[in-house]
């Protein structure tokens, strides 16, 4: 068998994304036994600066072991006990999966549905909580990743609770490349995943816990049927050091690694450093005649899905983009499969030399397929915009 050498690739699809090159070396330090003393303190600093990004001061803050989903089912499977009323805002394919994660869990599920496109809205969520007794937990997906869409917490986290449920947040896209604030905004439950703006690799869910969620979770009646997700164990691991399963050590150091370089940067400019180049990359596609699935109220800056025009094949698009430029976009989910086209800017990636980049290998993509664009039309218009913006 040969050695493997990945190709170069712009990772500029739903993720993962590009790692710094800080985050790559620092998954190549010599591995600790993960009870060493040593990496006892690398797990505090992971935790202490994991509450700084989710902006909470909740003591039940770790990285579960696993992808986003190992997030979204620890947080489910901890909260619902078979019978319990979980309502789901749904949006697209993620607020799905967490509807079906629900069932899976025993839950009585009930979704409030939304056209892919459309945030949540607080109105309809409210009118069905109030229609219901005893609701458990309410989740929504803050940045619909099938659909670039930004959901607004903070009039959610009063509607859940009024109804005396917790409401659970998934910040898989929007984690440390959008406005994020777990204690402000009352969200009680929340989890990521490390591959999108946290610049990690995939590997590991970061997860906070209010307060109130750890009370729900205290007073259950039964066992957590998932004994390896099992937050309350996870927490025994995380702050008495008792063994629970053997952490991934390396992807521990690339996450502390990947976390210093947010923190370095500061929240609030790599808020504003995802913004910036996704107002380029706006300005570049409506230039070319493209048209962003989301509203420009509700978008997600770290991820932008743009309609594919009739007639353009939007695979071979893709499949063009990827083989002549190392640029991997990704495809549609659901009932946008075949329909769009979704491009990540997301934590080290998320820059306007890479909006340039793309824009240029897009028109040559699409022209490729017969579908021509004003030469240059779409990076003189991200250019325009970044200098409109740096003025
Ligand atoms: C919003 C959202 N939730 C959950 C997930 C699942 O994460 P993972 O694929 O890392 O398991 C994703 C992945 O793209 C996502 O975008």
């Amino acid at each position: 068998m040969d050695e493997f050498n990945p190709p170069a690739r712009l990772l500029m699809g739903a993720g993962p994304s590009n790692i710094h090159p800080r985050v790559a070396r620092a998954m190549m330090a010599p591995l600790l036994g993960h009870l060493d003393p040593d990496f006892l303190r690398v797990m505090d600093d992971v935790r202490e600066m994991l509450r700084e990004v989710f902006q909470t001061r909740n003591p039940a803050t770790l990285p579960v072991s696993g992808t986003g989903t190992a997030g979204m089912e620890a947080s489910l499977v901890n909260v619902l006990e078979p019978g319990d009323t979980f309502v789901v805002g749904t949006n697209g394919y993620f607020g799905e999966r967490l509807a079906e994660i629900g069932r899976r869990c025993g839950a009585e599920v009930v979704t409030v549905d939304h056209p892919m496109g459309s945030p949540v809205d607080p109105d309809a969520l409210r009118a069905s909580v109030a229609s219901l007794k005893r609701v458990k937990a309410v989740a929504v997906v803050h940045a619909e990743t099938s659909t670039g869409v930004l959901t607004p917490l903070e009039p959610l986290a009063e509607i859940a609770h009024e109804a005396g449920a917790l409401l659970v947040v998934d910040a898989v896209t929007s984690l440390g490349g959008v406005e994020f604030r777990a204690d402000e905004w009352g969200v009680d439950v929340c989890y990521s995943g490390t591959q999108k703006c946290i610049g990690a690799p995939p590997g590991l869910a970061p997860i906070t816990l209010s307060e109130r969620a750890l009370s729900v979770m205290r007073a259950r009646k039964t066992k957590v049927q998932s004994f390896y997700l099992d937050l309350t164990m996870l927490q025994d691991y995380w702050e008495q050091r008792v063994y629970h399963h053997t952490a991934p050590v390396s992807m521990i150091y690339a996450l502390r690694e990947a976390l210093r370089l947010v923190l370095e940067e500061g929240l609030e400019n790599r808020w504003a450093r995802h913004a910036h180049s996704a107002a380029a990359l706006y300005a570049g596609l409506d230039a070319m005649g493209l048209a962003v699935v989301a509203p420009e109220s509700h978008r997600v800056p770290s991820l932008t899905a743009v309609r594919s025009p009739e007639g353009v094949p939007e695979a071979d698009v893709r499949k063009y983009l990827m083989a002549q430029h190392g640029i991997e976009v990704s495809g549609g989910l659901s009932a946008l499969a075949g329909k769009v086209w979704r491009v990540g800017l997301m934590g080290h990636n998320s820059t306007v030399s890479n909006v340039f980049t793309f824009l240029s290998a897009f028109e040559n993509a699409l022209a490729a397929q017969g579908f021509e664009v004003a030469p240059g039309a779409g990076v003189a218009a991200a250019q325009r915009s970044v200098r409109e913006r740096m003025a």
